[in-house]
């Protein structure tokens, strides 16, 4: 699907106002990931014909982030912080409840369509708020079953975060070491 024409003039704008085009590169991807609900290879293309950078290094960067989806998935993305300082504070025991919840497993999508869930062991930067999930943008912290329960009802009744609606998939997610 080609980019709609507000998010290219965003991206040209983009490439214009950086010095640098490769700077241009994580907020073109949010720019698309908004309209479309993840960066598709042919947006890829796009992106880096607009910044007139190669695709390769589109596509890395797409790739080396988890806040950027290479595919479509649920209408909410959910990941669940399980590093250290949140596994001290019980994330282990919050990815099972959320897991037993949704009824599928880490890197699946719900049978509604409405939740792609997956666990990550990269912090995601709320320790303080610990055990804590990323849900679309914005933290969720100091989880419990009922927090979890609320968050998860609320999200199945809510609209795409984006104006796209994606199409299901249960193909796990790649998890990303720790760098
Ligand atoms: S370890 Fe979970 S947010 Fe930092």
């Amino acid at each position: 699907m080609p980019l709609a024409k507000p998010t290219v003039a965003q991206i040209q704008e983009l490439a214009a106002r950086y010095p640098s085009k490769q700077s241009a590169i994580i907020p073109a991807l949010w720019a698309v990931q908004h309209e479309q609900g993840y960066v598709s290879d042919e947006a890829m293309g796009e992106i880096a014909q607009h910044l007139g950078l190669p695709p390769s290094l589109i596509e890395a960067t797409a790739s080396f982030y988890s806040m950027f989806l290479t595919r479509p998935e649920g209408r909410h993305d959910v990941v669940i912080c399980v590093n250290a300082p949140c596994m001290l504070r019980g994330a282990d025991e919050m990815a099972a409840y959320l897991e037993r919840q949704l009824g599928v497993r880490d890197g699946q999508t719900t049978a509604d369509g409405a939740i792609t869930w997956h666990s990550t062991i990269e912090c995601l930067g709320a320790c303080g708020g610990a055990p804590m999930m990323q849900v679309d943008h914005r933290f969720e912290e100091n989880l419990t079953p009922e927090r979890i329960d609320a968050i998860v009802q609320g999200l199945r009744k809510e609209p795409a975060p984006h104006g796209a609606e994606p199409k299901r998939t249960a193909r796990p997610r790649v998890k990303k070491a720790q760098s």
